[in-house]
Parts: C-alpha cells; structure tokens; sequence
C-alpha cells in the first residue's frame, strides 16, 4: 500500500536526521488539491514537540533528505511545516502497476466473530433485515481482503414467546394448501390472525402459554412442530441468501444457547454483578452509565434476551479463538448490546464487542408496506428490482441475447439494491428511490458495472485489432487526466482499511464511484486504440488495472460485474 511505504520512508528519514526520538508514527493524507502535490503529511508538527525543534526546521531538514529518494518528483514545505509530496513518474507506474492488493496486515490474532441477518422463524426476512444482511456480508469480505479470519454468523431468533403462539394458531387455522404452497408466509398469516382474535379471546394468549411452557419442557409434539417452523424457514432464508450471494459459517439460533444460561446466571451471581431484585435477577449500572437495569431472570425462572446473548458471547469464546464480535442491527438494540457489553465487561471477559448500527429504510414514494399494510417482503423486493433491471437492459442494449440479459439484470437489479444500501453512510436513513439506483449514471451500481464492462469491451476490441498487452508494466502515466486515475486508483487498498476501521463500507463505494468517474473522463477525452503503440498499451493497460479494481471493489460489496452490458 503506497501510504504504508511513504510514511515508513518518511518515519526512515527523520530517524536518520533526529535520532531514536523521532521514531513516531508518520501520518500521511492524499492532498486535495493538486497544486500541494500528491501527498502531504503533518509530521513536522506532531513531532515538534518530543524533538524539541520548530516545525518548520524539521520540515525542511525532513524535505532535504526525502529529495535524496527516488520515488519523489518534488518535496516541498508549505505554511506551518507540512510536507508536501509529488510522486515521481516511474514510482506511479510502479505503483498502479503492481501496488493494488492491500498490504495485508500480519499480526490479527484471532477470528473476527460477525453477527448479522440474524431473521427471526416463522416471519418472513423483511427489507428491515436488508440493511443488517447487505452491511454485514460486505464487512465480511472487507476483513477477509485484510487477512483477517471471519466468522460468519446468523443468529437466528428461533426461541421466544412467538412459538406458543404459533402453535395454537397452528392448530386451529392453518390452511394445508396454502401452507404447502407458501409455508413461511401462512405462517405468517396465522400469526397476525392470532394477534387479532387475541384482543376479543383473552383465553388465546393463555393457551398460548401453556404451549410455550410444554415447549420448553420438550413436550414432542410441540418440539416436532417447532423443528418444522425452523426448517421451513431456513429452507426460505437460504434461498434468498443465495440469490443475494450470501453465505454464512454458521447459524445457531437463541435456542442453541438456552442449555447455556444456567452456567451463565451461576457466572453472574458468583462474580457478583447480578443480583437479585423482587424476586428476579437483575444486574443494575451506575447513574452515569445511563442504562435501564438488565433483568437477568424474571421471576417465573424464564431466561431473557440479554441472558441469551451472554451465553453466545461465552459459547464464541470457548469454541473458537475470538478477537472481536461485532454485531450489525438497527439502531433500536443500541442499549440493548451497551448493558450486554458492560455485563461481559464486568465478568472480566476481554474481548473487544462491537455493535454496528444503521438507520431505517424508507421507499421514496411512501413506505416500505403494501396497500394492505403488510411490510414489503426482501424476496419481492429483489424480483422486483431485477424485473426493473431487466426493463433498462432492453432499453440499453436490444441487442443482447436472451441468456445474457437475464443474466445482466440479475446482475444489475441485486447490485443495485446493495449498492444503494451500503454507499450511504449507515448510520443515515435510506431512501429507496427505483430510478435513481437503476440509472446508468451517478453514484449507482449500474454506473460502476458499466464502468467496468465498457472497459471489458475495449479490450476485446483491442484483442480483435491485434493489440495485446504484454507482461510487465508499460504504463507510461504522461498526462494529467491520467495520473488523475492514476492516484485515484492508488487509493483504493486505503479507502478498504479505512472502512474496516470505521465499519463503513461506504468509504470502499465512494472510492469507486471516485476511480469510475475519473475514468470515464479519461476515455472520453483521451482514444486508445487509435494512437500509437506505446501510448495505446500504455491507456490499454491503465484501463485493465482500473478494471481489476472496480471488479475487486465492487466484490467487497458483494456486488458481481458482467462482461458486457
Ligand atoms: N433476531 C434479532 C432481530 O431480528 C436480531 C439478532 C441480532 N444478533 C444478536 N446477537 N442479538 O431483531
């Protein structure tokens, strides 16, 4: 990665120049403007101190002695002690050519435990559980392109106070052909109309109970009706999950947990950080904390969801070799996961928890529920958008054959829809709005894939011309809007850890969005094939390299590209 070369150059230099105490961290940041250069770091200044020297005088000591480099055209001070850096030519090209893949980190212990998707049986996933399911796999495969071990996991809500419902409206309403034809939505069906006759027959919801309580003393036919809900579902879940390419490591459900909770409460009281309240298990936080008493264990003995995540956390830690868990919900759990993380805190658990949160999901014309008021389920969600995809495909290019256009609008509809998802920043609400995120222009998924398409098709027509790239670098970078690419493209390992670092998968999109733009200025304003050799593989090759990185890119997304579109 060419930050991690030049502030180890720069960190080099100032030792040589100052001594053991000038062995610091350097920071360097990609200027704005070119006119400073291509990178500039502030060294001079955060070093100032521990060298007891003024900050200018470090930086044009630290400028005299970077000069000596090769891989500098230019060092120069500018206002209080920055350094500003442009890169040499033949160091770019080095750089484009060969400096793409991210320096991999070497030292993550441990695997790094990701919690998302997470549905609950016997509902339908919704768009709610887009955002979890799309942010979660892209943060799989953002640390995975860093080295790091990844464990993938749904957690699935299978255990609760839904199945005695569902059992007796099972018993009491299921429609058989509905059920074989669409088990996981008459499910659904019974549920709601559960919910309903509830309000006028107070004698349901204790039926109800009775059926949870003879579940959860593994009653056989309650349990057999339970393993049939949970096996339907995931029968449904995995086909969505495989048509959004999708793929987890594990799903345990609350339920492989339960067994768990005895040790846990037992962990709990002997550590003294539960106690007991009224009857119930109860561990209170300090004023300053600002958080809501967790009840451990009500009265009744029953188990709650916090008790379930802390056997989970336990169960991690014991069978694998745990770095970090990171959970991705909606924002609505924050206090939920800020009581479990000062819990495993105060057991003494050390491990770094993480919760990720993101913002809601709206459509731009009303919400995401039906004319009936029922929510938008994600499988129509996705026919939906790739029936859209499949419009703009015939619009864009009739000629396409039959095979491939439905391959490109599967392509184009489920990218679209990730794509509008993860390049916002999470934390923000987003708005789904059909023709902004299938158009073939601005910050869109189709843009990119387009991008990265339209370069496949000139290297056919470079291929079909006799022009063949050799091995080895020919890039010669001469003008201006293609060092632009150029150094745009040197961003893109940074901009990965970047978004590592910040669970923010939108720093990688935005990065792309920035590599495709620059790109598309360069191929409207500067011909390939019709110059010269040497200037035709140079371009050629400049276009294969941002190919390679917005196919790369848009994988850490989990986004697929085609070939021609
Ligand atoms: N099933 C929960 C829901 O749909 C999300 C579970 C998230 N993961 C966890 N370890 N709590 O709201």
């Amino acid at each position: 990665m060419i930050e991690t070369d030049l502030e180890k150059r720069i960190s080099a230099a100032a030792v040589r120049l100052f001594g053991k105490e000038a062995a610091q961290e350097a920071r360097i940041q990609k200027t704005n403007n070119s006119l400073f250069g291509d990178y500039q770091s502030n060294f001079a200044m955060s070093s100032a101190r521990a060298l007891k020297r003024n900050p200018r005088e470090i930086a044009s000591a630290l400028t005299d002695e970077l000069s000596k480099e090769k891989c500098f055209e230019k060092v120069e001070v500018a206002g209080p002690g920055f350094i500003n850096m442009t890169l040499k030519k033949e160091y770019l090209e080095e750089q484009v050519y060969d400096g793409i893949a991210p320096a991999k980190e070497i030292s993550h212990k441990g695997a790094v435990i990701i919690d998302y998707s997470s549905p609950n049986i016997a509902k339908p996933m919704h768009v709610g559980h887009l955002r979890s399911t799309v942010i979660g796999d892209s943060l799989k495969r953002i640390f995975q392109f860093l080295g790091y071990q990844v464990i993938a996991d749904s957690h699935l809500g299978d255990w609760g106070t839904q199945f005695g419902k569902l059992i007796v409206a099972y018993r009491r309403w299921l429609d058989p052909e509905a059920y074989k034809k669409n088990p996981v939505e008459e499910l659904e069906k019974i549920y709601i109309r559960f919910e309903q006759e509830s309000e006028k027959d107070p004698g349901l919801p204790e039926a109800a109970r009775k059926e949870l309580v003879k579940l959860q003393n593994h009653d056989p036919d309650n349990l057999a009706l339970w393993e049939e809900f949970v096996q339907i579902s995931l029968e449904e879940y995995s086909r969505l999950y495989q048509e959004l390419d999708i793929h987890f490591d594990t799903m345990y459900g609350e339920s492989h947990y339960h067994p768990l909770m005895p040790d846990i409460i037992r962990e709990l009281k002997e550590k003294q950080v539960a106690r007991e309240s009224e009857g119930a298990l109860v561990v209170f936080f300090e004023e300053e904390e600002n958080l809501h008493p967790c009840i451990i264990q009500k009265k009744d003995g029953a188990f709650l969801y916090a008790t379930s995540e802390l056997a989970c956390i336990a169960f991690r830690a014991r069978q694998y070799e745990v770095n970090r868990m990171v959970y991705v919900t909606d924002a609505r759990q924050e206090s939920h996961f800020k009581q479990v993380f000062k819990i495993a805190m105060r057991l003494g658990w050390d491990f770094e928890l993480v919760h990720v949160t993101f913002g809601l999901m709206g459509l731009k014309d009303g919400h995401f529920s039906t004319r009936k008021g029922n929510v938008i389920k994600l499988k129509d969600l996705i026919s939906e958008a790739v029936t859209r995809a499949r419009q703009v495909v015939d619009e864009k290019n009739p000629d396409l054959n039959d095979t491939d256009k439905k391959e490109v609008a599967r392509v184009v509809g489920i990218g679209a829809v990730k794509y509008a998802d993860l390049s916002q920043n999470r934390t923000s609400n987003v708005i789904f709005d059909w023709d902004k995120m299938l158009s073939f222009e601005g910050n869109t998924a189709p843009y990119l894939q387009y991008t990265y398409a339209r370069i496949q098709s000139l290297r056919r027509k470079a291929e079909e011309s006799g022009l063949l790239l050799p091995e080895g670098n020919v890039l010669d970078i001469v003008n201006e809007t293609e060092r632009t690419l150029a150094i745009s493209l040197l961003q893109f390992p940074y901009s990965v850890h970047k978004a590592a670092e910040a669970y923010r998968p939108n720093i990688v999109a935005e990065q792309l969005f920035d590599i495709a733009q620059k790109y598309n200025t360069f191929y409207n304003s500067l011909p390939v094939l019709k110059e010269d050799e040497p200037t035709a593989l140079s371009r050629l090759q400049l276009s294969v390299k941002t190919a390679e990185v917005l196919k790369v890119g848009l994988r850490l997304l989990g986004i697929k590209t085609v070939e021609r579109m």
